[in-house]
């Protein structure tokens, strides 16, 4: 009978714990799974905002699943390259959290001066909240490694600013 009774309140706690998960996960103030915007917290809520807003801006080009234009490594005929994968197989992750939002705001101009592109410029477009939010979103889809990597970029960055 005793024994019975442990396995219960065992039971019993592992319960609470679940339900305190869940709430957490609710609560919109809570961070998604550790993702940070120059070292910040991001709520899941905006990460939640950033995924539909990704839809909407970015799906087009950069690919429903984050996955880029087919060939995305080879030029245009323009000269101009095609849209990269926003996923852990492209190079979004090499970027600071502050170049990422640049580019995003004022297209690639914004860290290569002169830089012809067809990424285009959001600034008026998207404000600087639901930039934050889209980013926070394509952040939230990297795996460990690329979020660890890309987060040293961003302190470094801080740095040197
Ligand atoms: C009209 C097509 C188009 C749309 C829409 C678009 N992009 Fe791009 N984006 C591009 C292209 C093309 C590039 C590659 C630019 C280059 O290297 O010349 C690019 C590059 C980028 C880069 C740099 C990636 C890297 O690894 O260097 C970021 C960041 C980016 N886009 C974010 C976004 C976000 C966020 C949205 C939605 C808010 C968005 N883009 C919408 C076409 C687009």
């Amino acid at each position: 009978m005793k024994r019975g009774g442990i396995i219960l309140a065992g039971a019993a706690a592992a319960g609470v714990a679940a339900l305190a998960a869940v709430a957490q996960q609710e609560n919109g103030d809570a961070p998604a799974d550790g993702v940070t915007f120059r070292g910040e917290p991001v709520a899941a809520e905006e990460i939640a905002v950033g995924r539909e807003l990704y839809a909407e801006t970015c799906a087009s080009c950069h690919g429903a699943d984050l996955e880029g234009q087919a060939d995305w490594k080879r030029r245009l005929d323009s000269g101009r390259m095609p849209a990269p994968p926003h996923d852990e197989t492209g190079h979004t992750w090499h970027h600071s959290d502050q170049d990422l939002f640049a580019i995003t705001k004022g297209g690639v101009e914004a860290v290569v001066p002169d830089y012809e592109s067809d990424m285009p410029a959001f600034d008026g477009i998207l404000s600087d909240e639901e930039i934050e939010a889209v980013l926070g979103y394509i952040k939230s889809t990297w795996p460990e490694r690329q979020r660890a990597f890309q987060a040293e970029i961003t302190a470094n960055d801080e740095e040197g600013s």
